[in-house]
């Protein structure tokens, strides 16, 4: 007779990575198949990305890596090793919400709130980046498409397009207003 057994899983070991998570050097082990969304979730209690549908439809497990959102869902643990990686947790600065946060709150852009952690990190991504551009406006479509891959089941959109708009439009009146000040100098 054959031997048709299966064969025993063969444990794999750990894998020590170094990363910059929310701008602190944190050194972790980790199962080499681990994705970041369980390494963050599972491995370092990072609940705020959220796990939806684990295969990158909903969007709502973006976290930003280098700057530019990511599925966490679909990025294994081992790619980030020295990296910077930033979670909804780091989005907020000595205790204070971050503005994208306290916009969601006052316009009412978060019901249930599980898209929410996606939606302000792929939120913030497209605020840091406008502030980059040459002759930066602040346009909703172009907020849409930044948000395309987040999904929300709540809230029918426009309330976080809202609120984003409004964070942006500040964020670059205060950008033009110091480049203003700035040229008026002796
Ligand atoms: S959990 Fe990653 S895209 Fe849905
Ligand atoms: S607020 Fe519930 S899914 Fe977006």
């Amino acid at each position: 007779m054959p031997d048709t057994a299966s064969p025993s899983p063969v444990a794999v070991a750990p894998v020590l990575i170094t990363l910059q998570l929310n701008g602190e050097p944190t050194s972790v082990a980790v199962p080499p198949h681990w994705t970041l969304l369980e390494l963050l979730r599972y491995g370092l209690g990072l609940t705020g990305t959220k796990q939806g549908c684990d295969k990158g439809d909903c969007g709502t497990c973006t976290v930003r890596i280098d700057g530019e959102p990511q599925l966490a869902c679909l990025t294994l643990a081992l790619e980030v090793r020295d990296r910077h990686v930033e979670t909804v947790e780091g989005l907020g600065v000595g205790g204070e919400p971050h503005p994208l946060q306290e916009a969601f709150a006052r316009v009412g852009a978060a019901q249930c709130g599980f898209c929410t952690p996606g939606m302000l990190m792929s939120a913030s991504a497209y605020v840091d980046n406008l502030t980059l551009q040459d002759d930066p406006v602040v346009r909703r479509e172009d907020i849409a498409a930044a948000l395309a891959g987040n999904l929300c089941r709540c809230t029918g959109y426009t309330k976080i397009l809202q609120a984003v708009e409004e964070v942006a439009q500040v964020v670059l009146d205060r950008q033009r207003e110091i480049e203003e000040s700035t040229a008026e100098e002796p």
